[in-house]
């Protein structure tokens, strides 16, 4: 059953493993005063992660856990410590690097979303822009999806198409697609919280 919307703002858990520029843009659209939700913690499997700089500066509770060699069940178990201690309504996966066990999804039913920077189901799995000039696609985009066992499958929450231009580059593609993610990403959560999207529903 969709547990959204609640009656109080939501609290929002992000996942990150790098640079974070989906956790900026998350952040920036669920401050601290929205109504709809905010991001109360932010956790990466790397020590380094610019992620949790940012958290930091934005005052948002960062922790870093490690994810030990062949020791997913580690993390996984310290993490939903976590979540439940913090009260963690919607988890957003942003550049979050590992895959999670089928065990700890279908603890979340519908509380885990994605985003991947190409149209899925076309370029799963790691480098899709780089897939997407390697296969003379015209054009490409990012999804927003409910997380499932899989690697990047799961329903979509809604898609946002972007040019291939002659002459792009991996970094000029993936620089275009991202600048449309940092607005999908906070409309698909919003829609989310608000009701209108849910793993059974039509979207
Ligand atoms: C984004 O392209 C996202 O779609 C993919 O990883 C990248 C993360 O970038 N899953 P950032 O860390 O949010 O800047």
């Amino acid at each position: 059953m969709n547990p959204f919307p609640l009656e109080r703002p939501a609290r929002l858990a992000v996942l990150a493993s790098g640079r974070g520029s989906n956790l900026e843009a998350l952040l920036k659209a669920f401050p601290p005063d929205d109504p709809l939700g905010r991001v109360v913690l932010v956790v990466s499997d790397r020590r380094q992660a610019l992620a949790l700089q940012k958290a930091v500066q934005a005052g948002v509770e960062a922790v870093y856990i490690p994810w030990p060699k062949g020791g997913r069940a580690q993390f996984e178990e310290a993490a939903l410590q976590l979540l439940q201690a913090h009260r963690i309504d919607l988890v957003l996966l942003a550049g979050f690097m590992r895959l999670l066990s089928p065990g700890f999804v279908a603890a979340w039913p519908g509380r885990i979303l994605n985003i991947h920077p190409s149209l899925l189901p076309q370029f799963p799995g790691l480098h899709a822009q780089r897939q997407a000039l390697k296969a003379g696609v015209r054009e490409t985009g990012c999804t927003v999806h409910f997380v499932d066992e899989g690697m990047d499958t799961g329903p979509i929450i809604l898609q946002r198409r972007v040019p291939v231009l002659p002459g792009d580059t991996e970094e000029s593609l993936s620089a275009r697609i991202l600048a449309e993610e940092h607005q999908a990403y906070p409309e698909a959560v919003r829609r989310v919280l608000r009701g209108e999207a849910w793993p059974g529903s039509r979207i």
